[in-house]
């Protein structure tokens, strides 16, 4: 089977396009540790729960400046439903679900995790002004998907 030239040279192109952008992509990823921000904790969805870690969901103190937030994800609702944090300090989110996939963002910032029944989702934020932010469930999860809230305040 022979191709014709121009086809040849398009394929040429395509197929060298290719091949540099996954190059790309491998390198920066390397190059910058990239990897997704959560998902490396497992953790028995039939436990979340009773665990000790999503027992008693909510803020904790770690340190001088750090604190630590639980959130259970439970259809449809995020337990807690109100979280307060101090402003500038540095926040680590740790969100479970036993149920199904939702969503975790916290509107107007970078915060946005998807939790995965089995894995705990990691993220971390300082929020540099007072406030009240609005946490959402991004992923579709249920007819009362809509519901699915909690408020944030930094004071
Ligand atoms: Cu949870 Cu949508």
């Amino acid at each position: 089977m022979s191709i014709p030239r121009l086809e040849r040279i398009w394929l040429t192109i395509g197929g060298t396009m290719l091949v540099a952008f996954l190059a790309i992509l491998l390198v920066t990823a390397v190059a910058t540790g990239a990897a997704p921000p959560s998902g490396m904790t497992t953790i028995d969805p039939s436990t979340v729960l009773s665990s000790g870690m999503f027992a008693s969901p909510g803020v904790k103190q770690t340190g001088p400046h750090e604190y630590t937030v639980h959130v259970a994800a439970l259809y449809p609702a995020f337990a807690p439903s109100a979280i307060t944090v101090p402003v500038g300090a540095k926040v680590t989110f740790h969100i479970a679900t036993k149920d199904v996939v939702h969503g975790f963002e916290i509107v107007g910032t970078d915060v946005n995790v998807m939790v995965i029944p089995g894995y705990v989702s990691d993220v971390t934020h300082t929020f540099p002004h007072k406030g009240t932010y609005l946490i959402l469930c991004n992923e579709y999860c249920g007819n009362l998907h809509h519901l699915m809230s909690a408020t944030l305040t930094v004071v």
